[in-house]
């Protein structure tokens, strides 16, 4: 008898989460939930799913064990938290909150931490980064000690405006009956234009911090304020801040390299989630071109395709979408609930990735100032 597991949100994203949960050995039990009542019908025929629950609320109250929750991002660390204190070991998808007060966030990262140190449940973050394959590469050289000693490090997360941001935005409602403009004047912390880019930094942050195995200790960006008929201010209305397209943050790391991340969302680019990563003695490049390793006397183009780590059948047989990341993060998820271990992408993990982007935008509103970066340290053992 293995585990069993809610899904709660099976809107674009949670759906393509489905059967590599479903399919898992070691899940005995599974379970639908969202507000949507066709959603749910939809996805309990496609993927041949019986038990099914309409809110958070009821699935709260059931005997399910873990709780994958892929709903709206502003929802995510007050759900993670409503279910922990329910006794359900929790999987958000990213950002681990989101909204447009940099101050409120940093509060949901200490009711996070405090939330998983006094019921002793499970939380993981579900950064699609983590398990790309030029991640699971660097990684893998890093611990051969390829790179040398770390000096560098570029992160972006590049998803120009016009490639579906605004449908997503429209989609994203708190249910599929409300309309945007309700959606905004019933929850104000919705207004996703004037966040910033940087408070959704996890694709771009998490490939330099977990290569590395440093975190971020201080940040100076700047932002950029795009004003054509097609930026996102004009979408939703902008609260008195100025509403950066784009932004772009110089870090120190706690091993003394500095990094460069850039999260975009209005440039001419076909979109791209990676990482750039040069060491003393070796270096990781890549673009739009493919990767390539680079020394100091040579270069050759890297054939990743092969890369891996181990995973169960089913699920290696069909990796997902993200890069493939999508079978990594459920096996994660589902093993560490199994054998009550602490997640890779822990809570405290999760912060490295998330926090940095949140003083970035800080930094960007006050001209570039230096920031300290609060960390809330490693995972207790
Ligand atoms: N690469 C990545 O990691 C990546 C990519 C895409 C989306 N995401 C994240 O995935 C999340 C979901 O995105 P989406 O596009 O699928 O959104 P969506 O709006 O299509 O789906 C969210 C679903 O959650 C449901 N929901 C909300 N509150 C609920 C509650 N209390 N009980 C039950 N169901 C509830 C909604 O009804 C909706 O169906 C976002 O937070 C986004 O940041 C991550």
């Amino acid at each position: 008898m293995g585990i069993s597991i809610g899904m709660v949100g099976i809107g674009a994203f949670g759906k393509a989460f489905i059967r590599s949960f479903r399919d898992h050995p070691l899940v005995g039990r599974i379970a639908l939930c969202d507000l949507s009542a066709e959603r749910l019908a939809t996805c309990a025929r496609e993927f041949q799913i019986e038990e099914t629950y309409t809110s958070l609320d009821d699935i709260c109250r059931s005997s399910i064990q873990a709780l994958v929750i892929i709903t709206q991002p502003q929802y995510h660390a007050a759900q993670a938290i409503q279910a922990m204190e329910a006794g359900k070991h929790v999987y958000t998808a990213v950002p681990v909150m989101y909204g447009p007060d940099g101050d409120e966030l940093l509060e949901w990262c200490d009711k996070l931490v405090n939330t998983v140190k006094r019921t002793g449940m499970i939380y993981m973050l579900g950064e699609t980064t983590f398990f790309r394959k030029e991640t699971i590469y660097c990684r893998r050289r890093a611990a051969e000690g390829a790179f040398g000693q770390f000096v560098y490090g570029e992160g972006e997360y590049l998803h120009d405006w016009s490639l579906g941001l605004a449908q997503v935005a429209r989609n994203r409602r708190l249910s599929p009956d409300t309309r945007l403009e309700e959606t905004l004047a019933r929850d104000p912390r919705r207004a996703s234009a004037r966040s910033g880019p940087m408070h959704y930094p996890t694709h771009s942050v998490s490939g330099v911090v977990s290569v590395m195995g440093a975190h971020m200790t201080e940040v100076s960006a700047l932002g950029h304020i795009y004003e054509g008929p097609d930026s996102p201010a004009s979408v939703e209305p902008p609260g008195g801040q100025p509403v950066f397209s784009n932004e772009v943050g110089l870090f120190r790391m706690s091993n003394g390299a500095t990094a460069r991340i850039c999260e975009f969302r209005r440039v001419g680019h076909t979109g791209r989630e990676g990482f750039r990563m040069f060491g003393t003695a070796g270096s990781f490049v890549s673009d739009v071109s493919g990767a390539k390793w680079v020394t100091p006397r040579s270069w050759e183009p890297l054939d990743l395709s092969g890369e891996k780590e181990p995973l169960p059948d089913p699920l290696a047989s069909d990796l997902g979408g993200h890069g493939g990341s999508h079978a990594y993060l459920a096996h994660e998820f589902v093993d560490s609930v199994s054998r009550g271990r602490l997640p890779r992408i822990n809570l405290w993990e999760a912060l490295r990735y998330f926090v940095p982007g949140v003083m970035a935008h800080k930094s960007a509103l006050r001209g570039g100032e230096l920031l300290k970066i609060p960390d809330w340290g490693d995972p207790p053992a």
